[in-house]
């Protein structure tokens, strides 16, 4: 059984992005520039902000955090979000979800340019990503498929099972990886609350990846032997042992999945570190113009 390390493939892809910058800034190139709005003090949502702050400085990368109170309206953010598009300064942003429930999430995703749409949440980069067309690839079904590329994992012809079906990681990534390419060529199935043979699919399966957010849902007698596993599960869930009052749960139970596994991402440590990287990536080539 090999861990997939998140914490180095992390740290590896931030390294490459900052020499990239420094490559830019001596050819008298301008740095790439991240923006994120913010709205209300939210605990997780302030958290997740600093990490992108610090991963901007870390990769070279100039950062704007614009922040709002709770009781904003979706006026206000709609403006704010015009600007954003028209600054040509800003290579990229983001708008950090979830929002107040004055404001529809939906309305300000698909008011964000497209072409600064770092996140990947845009229709218009959903859309292309299905079509396999260059794209903004929302940052964790990246961060899954960087993973694979970096380990060598092989997926043409496997049967890959993918666990969870929401918008921002199931559909995504059952997408990419039977797109033709590599990560990709997979036979793809996709199980959900409502499938009636979540276990038969996952003795089948030579990759499962789980993203449905229910702690240690996958057990070693639904998992055959040298599978691979990816958890994308991080639940938190109070604990007396660390400083924050709880710790993060992945999907998986992992001391008994792990010994079948000839692959197999930690919670934490796996695939919650490389989303944040994805992000860096993105804006890389939004400031690059490399997509759009
Ligand atoms: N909230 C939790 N994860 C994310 C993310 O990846 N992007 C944004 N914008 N908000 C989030």
């Amino acid at each position: 059984m090999q861990l997939i390390d998140g914490k180095v493939v992390s740290k590896a892809v931030k390294e490459e992005i900052a020499a990239q910058v420094r490559q830019m800034i001596s050819e008298g190139k301008k740095r790439p520039h991240l923006a994120a709005i913010l709205v209300g003090h939210d605990g997780g949502s302030e958290t997740y902000v600093a990490g992108k702050v610090k991963d901007c400085e870390d990769c070279g990368f100039t950062s704007t955090l614009i922040r709002f109170e709770n009781d904003v309206t979706e006026e206000t953010l709609l403006a704010e979000v015009e600007k954003l598009n028209k600054n040509e300064d800003v290579d990229g942003f983001i708008v950090q979800l979830p929002l107040p429930k004055q404001i529809s999430e939906q309305k300000i995703i698909e008011a964000i340019d497209y072409r600064k749409d770092v996140d990947g949440f845009n229709p218009v980069n959903v859309g292309r990503v299905s079509l396999g067309l260059p794209a903004f690839v929302s940052a964790t079904p990246d961060g899954i498929l960087e993973l694979i590329k970096r380990y060598k994992i092989e997926t043409a012809g496997k049967h890959v099972v993918v666990i969870g079906r929401s918008n921002i990681v199931g559909k995504p990534v059952a997408n990419l990886l039977m797109q033709k390419g590599y990560p990709g060529n997979a036979t793809v199935t996709v199980v959900h609350s409502f499938s009636k043979d979540i276990k038969e699919q996952c003795l089948t399966a030579d990759i499962i990846i789980c993203a449905l957010g229910k702690p240690g849902f996958l057990k070693a007698d639904m998992v055959k032997d040298g599978v691979v596993v990816i958890d994308v599960g991080t639940t938190r869930v109070p604990s007396d042992k660390t400083k924050s009052g709880f710790k993060l749960m992945g999907d998986v139970a992992f001391d008994e999945v792990a010994p079948k596994c000839s692959y197999i991402t930690p919670v934490p440590g796996g695939v919650g570190l490389m989303t944040r990287v994805s992000l860096m990536k993105n804006t890389l080539l939004a400031g690059s113009k490399a997509i759009y």
